[in-house]
């Protein structure tokens, strides 16, 4: 049933002010923390683990939290109005259930969970890359629970996934080598951090509701239960190699390029994966998304217009990638995963 501002009970604020998020110091959270804060609008309460050596944006109310002790999880999210998760995907399986858990405990009426990947509604794509039945377990317990949610579906982080290693978009920029899948020309959706941190701000401050039966404007319930859907770029390995070269000054004789096939990487990383070698997992998910017949494009979904996000330029987001190179570098246990 459509819900309206107008019939809210007297002191209803038509806004999200009040904002969790788990993993505010994150690769993707952070971004979504600094594009939040710079709108004035929100509040930040950044839920994190007791310990945690990551660091917090400025700005953010902090609330250490014990993934043992769901009471703590609970009183962190009390009174706040959309819970974000942005949790590493490296985490124990059931971190997400719990907070999930603790969301409908404490009253969160809506949560953005763990996502941040191609069209949810590819279900042939999302089984493919074993990523699909886990994040649409997270959504029907959100839904089961009594909650409503939003999934951002952005597809790859073009900077992180050019600077995170060949098993990514294929470039090792230390040894200066690339491994192209197929001829490098398929076509790939991809999102650079900063953009998907703008659409989620964006999105979290349209109004909640619509006023009445008459306001046909954007509003954050037109979101629930849906993905909301950006890009920044849509490109080939081919198109990214040419904006390397220009940005790094570099020409084909710089490079060693090798050449292999999407569909020998995915078999390949999907055997590692089943003998428990998690290294396979970055392989199959990237090869899999260059399928020539079947690639991840959600251009014709992106909604980049509708929520007013800026064209980008794609030399510099090239540029910002191959800074991340050593940063990422630094997560070894992350990277290999
Ligand atoms: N589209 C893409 O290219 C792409 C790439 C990578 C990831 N993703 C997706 O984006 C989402 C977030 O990934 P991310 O890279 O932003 O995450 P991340 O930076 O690796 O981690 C986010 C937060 O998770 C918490 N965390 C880390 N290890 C944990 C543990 N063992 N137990 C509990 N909490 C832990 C930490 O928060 P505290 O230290 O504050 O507790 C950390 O800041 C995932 O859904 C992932 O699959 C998408």
């Amino acid at each position: 049933m459509l819900k309206y501002a107008r019939s809210q009970p007297v002191g209803f604020k038509n806004a999200i002010e009040r904002v969790a998020i788990v993993g505010a110091g994150g690769t993707i959270g952070s971004h979504i923390t600094a594009a939040l804060l710079q709108t004035g609008k929100h509040s930040v309460k950044a839920l994190t683990r007791k310990g945690s050596s990551n660091t917090l944006p400025d700005g953010v109310l902090v609330a250490p939290i014990d993934y043992n002790d769901q009471a703590s999880i609970v009183a962190a999210l009390k009174g706040q109005q959309l819970f974000i998760i942005t949790m590493a995907p490296t985490a124990p399986r059931d971190t997400h259930s719990k907070l999930v858990q603790a969301a409908a405990e404490a009253g969160v009426p809506y949560v953005m969970p763990n996502h941040y990947a191609g069209d949810i509604d590819n279900i042939k794509l999302g089984e493919d890359t074993l990523l699909g039945p886990v994040a649409k377990a997270n959504r029907d317990e959100i839904e089961r629970l009594g909650m409503q949610w939003i999934a951002v579906c952005c597809g790859f982080w073009y900077d992180y996934s050019l600077a995170g290693g060949e098993a990514r978009f294929g470039f090792d920029f230390d040894k200066r080598s690339l491994t192209i899948y197929d001829d490098g020309n398929t076509k790939i959706s991809t999102s650079t951090l900063s953009q998907v941190g703008r659409a989620v701000a964006k999105v979290l401050s349209l109004k909640e509701l619509p006023d009445d039966e008459n306001d046909k404007s954007l509003t954050l319930s037109g979101f629930l239960n849906k993905g909301v859907y950006l890009k920044s770029f849509v490109l080939s390995q081919n198109d990214m190699f040419e904006s390397v070269k220009r940005v790094t000054g570099t020409s084909d004789a710089d490079w060693t390029v090798t050449y292999e096939s999407t569909k020998k990487r995915y078999e390949d990383g999907l055997a590692q994966v089943k003998s428990g070698n998690m290294a396979g997992f970055g392989k199959l998910l990237y090869a899999r998304a260059f399928y020539p017949e079947e690639p991840n494009d959600i251009l014709a979904k992106a909604q980049n217009e509708l929520l007013g996000l800026p064209d980008e330029s794609l030399d510099e987001s090239t540029k910002v990638g191959i800074d991340l190179v050593e940063v990422l570098q630094r997560r070894v246990e992350r990277m290999a995963a």
